[in-house]
Parts: structure tokens; sequence; C-alpha cells
């Protein structure tokens, strides 16, 4: 069961996530204060779970991948407090609470954000967090740069900004959403990887596939949600990407191809696992659960 899964990788992960969000000494305490508000609210921890469950199809155990997980998410949450700012998306609310800016305000938001995305990788090259070679390490530390900055996630924030109002065509869509989006979810699973101390270049290639398919699935099923959804369900407001002309996918191809899409690419990334036996059927289960999802 999927949701059993997810439960028990949130435990593992929230309780890493807790420890590193402790503050040194009091001066720093609201900063603190403002981090642990940004990540210690319910999220739904896919990027974690993935990590998690490619460790696993590799045979590796996910007390090795501890790092790894709590990086992603910490980038993650970082990517989400910024997102949320009024010189960004705009939004008031966030996994059913004020935005991080509302609750505090936007220079503590700012500032949140930047200490988590410093924090992801201080959590990813730890010895204790990663048990894995200095030189793997550092290969983990080189991907998640990448996918983080401007050859990944911000760089798909700036082309979203950059396209709010306009017709962008679908090739355009889909380079933002492979940015803004996938480029973490790819992250996450090559990092779950490395972690097992097991993977090979043929198993990267193919988890690579599974990656880059679940990761654009995951934004369009975002785009969709945002339609068809309800502002309780999602826990952030409905109807936000029509309300500031986001482009989307319902946008550009209306909700039933846009669904059609989702289901595609969830075919593709299970085509991707086809050599992998039943260790990689958590992965199966997430990809699954990526087109599925209601919040
Ligand atoms: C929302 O991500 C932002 C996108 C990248 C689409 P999630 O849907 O994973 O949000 P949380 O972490 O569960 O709140
Ligand atoms: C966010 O995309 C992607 C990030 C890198 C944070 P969205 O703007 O669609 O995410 P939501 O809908 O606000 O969660
Ligand atoms: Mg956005
Ligand atoms: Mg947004
Ligand atoms: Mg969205």
């Amino acid at each position: 069961m999927i949701a059993d899964y997810q439960r028990l990788c949130q435990n593992h992960v929230d309780a890493a996530l807790q420890q590193l969000l402790q503050a040194p000494s009091t001066e720093l305490e609201r900063l603190y204060q403002a981090m642990r508000y940004s990540v210690m609210n319910g999220g739904k921890r896919v990027r974690p779970l993935l990590v998690f469950a490619s460790c696993q199809a590799l045979g590796g155990n996910i007390k090795q991948a501890y790092g790894a997980a709590c990086a992603v998410e910490l980038i993650h949450a970082y990517s989400l407090v910024h997102d949320d700012l009024p010189a960004m998306d705009d939004d008031a609310l966030r996994r059913g609470q004020p935005t991080t800016h509302i609750a505090f305000d936007e220079a503590y938001a700012i500032l949140a954000g930047d200490a988590l995305q410093c924090l992801a990788f201080d959590a990813l090259a730890d010895e204790t967090l990663s048990p894995v070679s200095l030189e793997q390490r550092l290969d983990m530390v080189k991907i998640l740069a990448k996918a983080s900055g401007a050859a990944g996630m911000v760089g798909g924030q700036a082309i979203d900004l950059s396209s709010v109002g306009k017709t962008i065509d679908q090739q355009t869509l889909e380079l933002m959403h492979r940015h803004k989006t996938g480029a973490l979810i790819q992250a996450s699973v090559q990092l779950g990887a490395i972690a097992s101390g097991q993977s090979t270049p043929q198993t990267m290639q193919h988890l690579s596939e599974y990656a880059q398919a679940i990761g654009l699935a995951f934004q369009v099923q975002d785009d969709i949600l945002d339609v068809i959804s309800d502002t309780q369900t999602l826990g952030k407001q409905q109807g936000s990407d029509f309300e500031h002309a986001k482009p989307t996918y319902p946008a550009l191809l209306g909700l039933e191809q846009a669904k059609q899409y989702a289901a595609s690419l969830n075919h593709q990334a299970h085509q991707a696992l086809a050599d992998f036996d039943h260790n990689a059927d958590q992965l199966r289960h997430l990809a699954d659960y990526i087109v599925s999802r209601r919040n």
C-alpha cells in the first residue's frame, strides 16, 4: 500500500528533518521557527519517498539515504516559500496554512528559504546522513546543485514568470515543467540510487527515463488539480494558476488532453522499469500515485 509506505517514509524523513532544524542559539530562534514552519507542516514528502524507493529498488537500505531525502525536501520547501512570495505567485495558503511570508514577513520568508537551501547541501554532504564514499557524496552535491539552480528549478521558475499572460507553445511549456519540477524529481531518483551504493550506468539510465516521465507528470497533475480540485483538499488556493494567467497544460491543451498526457507519461514510467524486479514496486506505485493524487 502506497499510503503505508508514505507514512513510514514520512516518519523517517520528518525525524531527521526535525533534528536538522533546531536553533543553535536563542538569537536565531525566530529564523529557525520560520524554517520549521516552512518544512514541518504536512507536505506529502513525495521527493523523499522517491529517494527511498529508488535506493530500495537497487537493494539499498533507506537509512543510507537520509541525507538525500532531507536534502531534496529542504530544497523543495525553500522553492515553495519563495514561489509563494508576492513577487512570484503571490499565494497566501500553503499546506492548509498561511504561507511563510504571511505568518512571518517577507524578509523572514526570503531568509528562511535561503537558509533551507544551504541546509540541504549541508545534510547531503554530511557523512553520517550520507554514508557513501567522498566521491559519491561529491557526485550527489553536483546533481542536486544542477537540479536546483538555473539549469533546473530556478531556471524553470524564471521561464514560468516570464511566460505569465502569454501563450506559449507546448515545447516551451514542457521545457518549463521539466525544469521547475522535473529536475528536482529526477535528482531525487538519482540521489536515492547513488545512496544505495549499488547503482550502475545501466540502472541509472533506466531510472533517469522513469524520473523524466514522472517528473513531468507530477507538474501536469499539479496543473490539473488547480482546475478540478478544491482549496481545502489542495491546502493551497484552487484556481490560482487561472487567476494569475499561468501557463499550464490544461490551459494549453484542455483538461481532457492534459489528463491523457499524464496517463501516457505514467505508462512511460512503468516501461522504463521493465527490467527491474519487485524491489522497484514502490517506484511503480509512486508513479501511479503521482497521476492519481488528489492533493
Ligand atoms: C507542489 O509540490 C509544487 C510543485 C512542484 C508542483 P507538492 O505537491 O509536492 O507539494 P507538497 O510538498 O506536498 O506541499
Ligand atoms: C512550483 O510550481 C514549482 C516550484 C519550483 C516551487 P507551482 O507554482 O505550480 O506550485 P504550486 O501550485 O504553487 O504548489
Ligand atoms: Mg509557481
Ligand atoms: Mg505557485
Ligand atoms: Mg501549481
